[in-house]
């Protein structure tokens, strides 16, 4: 391969409102404490009516190319579990928020792992001949989880996170290296929303309060989170001629830090090698890996040279991993050098 897709910029957007722990154990039968010491999560971002997926994702894709200092791309690739609508797709609309008449512009469904099958599918375009693509995890994901469901709504926030990939050589800083990607449809029951698509219609009956929204079978997923990512993690790995040992930063789907310390423990790296925000933001699916990736950036968690591990495990089920060189980014603060 003589082209490969180099990170250059990044950024996130969170929306204002934030729901803390205590505002939820205020009206459901949950405490502060029992969400810390199950979840780590402490807070978490909330999109007003009003605000659409394409809003937080425009928000965060305008921090990215702030930071590569550029202002144009040939595509962008949005991962969301919860578009504008169901037709067309959420990323056009992005394209015409930033301004980027004629661009291409797709989305790709792939739940929490979104995000690491948007940088393959970028990645492939940037092998084919893109210059440059923009690719974005965004969710608003308190539009699908019921409100009243005290297991799911403490987890869930909304948020978005985007990069900018530049095409360049394999092995440089930034570049992507091997992918691993992976998918099991018989476990679809496990996350899912059942009614509103061709199998469960919307024009039939009335769907029942459960099927309407987002529902989880946590405690399974658990260890099929940690399970996969870890086995993908190493298969990447082969994949790309790297031991574990090589390996300086964690940045797994922000999904339980549980999860994140679990998959450490299990992957052989020191706890502190996690980069993680999900006390600040809960769980932002698709959002998550690009939103932790902009807060190990801004502070300096992520330093260049840094060799950091992406993975994720969504509903699908599906998961990925890959691996990158952290490489020199502006920080808002300081231009780059
Ligand atoms: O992002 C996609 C991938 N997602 C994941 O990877 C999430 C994986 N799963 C998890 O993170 C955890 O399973 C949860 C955080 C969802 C749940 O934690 P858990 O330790 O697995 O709890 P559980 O579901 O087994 O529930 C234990 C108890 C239950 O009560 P009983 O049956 O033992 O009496 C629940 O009803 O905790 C109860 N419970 C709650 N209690 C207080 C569930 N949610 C709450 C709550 N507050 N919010």
């Amino acid at each position: 391969m003589t082209r490969a897709a180099v990170l250059c910029g990044i950024g996130s957007y969170l929306p204002p409102r934030t729901v803390s722990n205590h505002d939820l154990a205020g009206r459901l039968d949950t405490t502060d404490e029992w969400i810390r010491s199950r979840t780590g999560i402490g807070n978490r971002h909330q999109a007003s009516p009003g605000t659409a997926t394409s809003d937080l994702a425009a928000g965060a894709a305008e921090k990215a190319l702030k930071c590569a200092d550029v202002d144009s791309v040939d595509s962008i690739v949005l991962a969301t579990t919860t578009p504008d609508r169901p037709c067309p797709g959420t990323a056009p609309t992005v394209a015409s928020k930033l301004g980027f008449r004629g661009v291409a512009a797709f989305d790709v469904s792939a739940v929490c792992t979104g995000f690491l099958y948007a940088l393959a599918t970028a990645s492939g375009l940037v092998a084919t001949g893109a210059e440059r693509v923009l690719v974005i995890g965004a969710e608003t994901y308190s539009t699908i989880v019921d409100p009243d469901n005290r297991a799911n709504a403490v987890i869930f926030g909304d948020g978005a996170g985007a990069v900018v990939l530049r095409a360049g050589r394999p092995g440089e800083p930034g570049a992507l290296g091997a992918f691993d990607l992976g998918s099991d449809g018989a476990g679809r029951d496990l996350i899912t929303v059942r009614a509103g698509g061709s199998e469960q219609r919307l024009s039939g009956a009335e769907p029942t309060h459960e099927d309407r929204y987002f529902v989880m079978s946590g405690r399974e997923v658990f260890h099929k989170a940690v399970s996969r990512m870890a086995d993908s993690v190493r298969t990447m790995l082969r994949r790309a001629g790297m031991g574990i040992e090589q390996i300086d930063r964690l940045v797994a789907h922000q999904a339980n830090q549980r999860i994140l310390l679990r998959l450490a423990d299990v992957l052989g790296l020191p706890e502190d090698s996690n980069v993680s925000n999900i006390d600040a933001v809960g769980n932002t699916a698709a959002a998550s890996i690009p939103i932790a990736l902009a807060h190990g950036h801004a502070n300096r968690l992520l330093l260049p040279g840094h060799r950091v591990l992406l993975t994720a495990f969504g509903g699908g089920l599906t998961w990925g991993s890959t691996v990158l060189t952290w490489p020199d980014l502006a920080h808002s603060s300081r231009p780059r050098r």
